[in-house]
């Protein structure tokens, strides 16, 4: 046995991971599911969807306001996400780890909480081209509202960052620097590291959003040397409405909260309140305590099967999927960096011109699930000078045989539309 083959790592047993997505397994206007839209959402494995089931059946209570024993074991199932959470992206404490919705609110906590108090007029936030719309929006309202200003690093036609512009835009003003962990229309992998160290050297603090990173890649945020990172959970086969964001402990203590409500206090006068310290300070209200039952789950279940496992399987996948996909006539694909996860953006030109969304309907009616549209991602569309593209998004529990069916539709949408 060589090097190599011991170091390999043992092959997904794909079918094996497939029983356990039962949706995997239905048929959609006739045909079998080709599911290529996990990028948008992932779908659910089974333990994920007992644990929110087994929730509600036996455990379901409030969290932190009962002492009776379904309190308490509602409690411990919402606690022990922040743990799974913590382990996950390997953040040195639980306590630095906010429970959210998603990315969107864990962005806007930050936008408001962190950036808001901070910015004046001349201040500057700078973010990227290819980033979704989470990561940039947030950023206009608080810069509207302090004038300050948001710059936008720019894209080379790959749809790689260009560093050197990016550090260009690190100047004094800039008061938070922002950059997606990976590119939800391109796949683009950005290397946080390297623009974390910059961000570091400038005492810029670093935002990343890991959206579609902690689906297919481990992430650790002190490797990564950043200084918040957003994720969500519907996207890493968790429930939706579910979500965190870490934050170095410092930034933390620093924030106000965003929003106020129950269990997120210490005391309530009306002379003056006192704030719950982190992470219960930026939780007011009652979360999606089940949802979160089930992203423990979705932890277990990734971990289970490892990111080694994970990603070698994803990156055959990628590879594969491109090259049917460039192999097509007519075919403009958006994104070719030389790190990327597996997302495949595309138009097909020319003779074979349709709408995106056409396409995407077209395709639906063949059982091929595929986005269509500008994916949140207006800046990017204008920067390729596209309305919308066709995004296949794949992940571990998809196959080459459907990335064969996935051409074949295209050929019977394309035969239809001529
Ligand atoms: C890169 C990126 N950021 C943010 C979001 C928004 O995440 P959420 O659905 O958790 O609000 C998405 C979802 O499409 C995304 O792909």
């Amino acid at each position: 046995m060589n090097a190599r083959a011991e170091t390999a790592p043992l092959p997904l047993d794909v079918e094996r991971i497939r029983a356990d997505f039962p949706l995997l397994s239905r048929t959609v206007h006739g045909k079998p599911l080709v599911y290529f839209d996990s990028a948008n959402t992932s779908q659910k494995p089974l333990s994920v969807i007992e644990a929110v089931d087994r929730h509600y059946r036996e455990h379901n209570a409030n969290v932190a306001r009962a002492v009776h024993t379904l309190g308490e074991e509602a409690t411990a199932a919402y606690e022990g996400a922040r743990d799974a959470l913590a382990r996950f992206i390997n953040a040195p404490s639980r306590d630095e780890v906010i429970l959210t919705s998603g990315t969107t609110q864990a962005i806007n906590l930050v936008a408001y909480s962190y950036a808001l108090p901070r910015l004046k007029p001349g201040d500057a936030i700078v973010t990227t081209v290819m980033e979704h719309h989470a990561n940039i929006v947030p950023w206009q309202l608080v810069a509207e509202r302090t004038g300050a200003t948001v710059k936008a690093a720019p894209i080379d036609a790959n749809g790689e960052l260009i560093l050197e512009e990016y550090f260009k835009l690190l100047t004094p003003e800039v008061k938070l620097a922002c950059v997606g962990h990976v590119s939800n229309v391109l796949g683009t992998v950005n290397p946080v590291r390297e623009i974390a160290r910059e961000c570091r050297k400038r005492g810029i603090p670093l935002l990343v959003d890991g959206s579609q990173a902690a689906p297919h890649r481990r992430v650790d945020v002190q490797a990564l040397g950043c200084d918040f990172y957003a994720v969500t959970g519907h996207k890493m086969l968790a429930p939706t409405g579910t979500g965190a964001l870490w934050a170095k402990r410092e930034h933390l203590m620093a924030m106000p909260p965003f929003f106020g409500g129950g269990e997120m206090i210490r005391e309530v006068r009306f002379e003056g309140t006192v704030f719950a310290d982190p992470p219960h300070r930026f939780e007011a209200g009652t979360p999606n305590i089940a949802g979160f039952a089930g992203v423990t789950a979705a932890i277990d279940y990734l971990e289970g099967i490892g990111f080694d496992r994970l990603k070698a399987h994803e990156q055959d996948l990628l590879a594969y999927a491109t090259d049917a996909i460039a192999a097509l006539p007519g075919v403009r694909i958006f994104g070719q960096a030389k790190e990327k996860e597996p997302v495949v953006s595309f138009l097909l030109e020319g003779a074979h011109a349709a709408h995106a969304n056409d396409m995407a309907t077209l395709l639906d009616l063949q059982g091929v699930a595929v986005r269509s549209g500008h994916h949140c991602a207006h800046p990017l569309m204008q920067f390729f000078g596209v309305p919308a593209t066709l995004r296949a998004s794949l992940a571990f529990y998809n196959t080459k045989a459907e990335v064969d069916e996935f051409i074949a539709a295209i050929g019977r949408v394309r035969k239809l539309l001529l």
